[in-house]
């Protein structure tokens, strides 16, 4: 998992991380909002098994959010994080009037997370080379956009901050 993550996962992710993490960690702000995706269990009862965030960008980059998302490996390939992205995308666009744009980098050699972003809508917008540092090496990322549904680009005024 944490080798298709930011270099700020842990990894050994230990039982300290993660009672930190569920206990309120989760909502520092520097995380933006942050969701756990959670899916019923055979046996009754639900189980959280991934995360999801938008996080609203600062400064020249207020017109945009950031998104991410990862979910334990045993629910891989079950449409589960496509649905959810889905989900946090539509949310975000009734609730974060001031967000133009939602993106996602994205290590080029992640194929499922492409995936994820195309069959949630979004679009491949370009690549980076070389753009993001990963365990001591420089690798190549990718970019996944997607502009408010209605909105021209260029350029579109936005709604008073309230
Ligand atoms: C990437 C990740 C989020 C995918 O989640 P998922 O719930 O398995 O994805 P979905 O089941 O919704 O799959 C959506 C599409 O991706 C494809 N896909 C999923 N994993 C894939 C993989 N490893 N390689 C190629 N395609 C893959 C699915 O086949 C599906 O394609 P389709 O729409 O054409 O049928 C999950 O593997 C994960 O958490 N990985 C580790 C963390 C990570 O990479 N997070 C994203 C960082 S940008």
């Amino acid at each position: 998992m944490a080798y298709n993550l930011f270099d700020g996962f842990p990894q050994p992710y230990s039982l300290a991380e993660a009672e930190w993490w569920c206990g309120g960690g989760h909502r520092e702000p520097q995380f933006g909002f942050v969701w756990g995706i959670e899916v019923a269990r055979p046996g009754g009862g639900d189980e959280i098994i991934g995360c999801i965030s938008v996080e609203p960008q600062h400064g020249l980059w207020a017109s945009s959010a950031v998104l991410g998302y990862w979910i334990g490996q045993a629910h891989w390939r079950r449409g589960i994080t496509s649905e959810a992205l889905g989900l946090v995308t539509a949310w975000a666009w009734a609730a974060l009037p001031q967000t133009m744009r939602l993106w996602m980098p994205i290590y080029a050699r992640n194929a499922g997370s492409q995936a994820v972003a195309r069959a949630a809508g979004y679009r491949l917008e370009g690549t980076m080379p070389l753009a993001i540092r990963k365990g001591g090496y420089a690798i190549d990322a990718v970019q996944y956009g997607l502009t408010r549904p209605g909105a021209q680009p260029g350029e579109h005024r936005l709604p008073p901050i309230s």
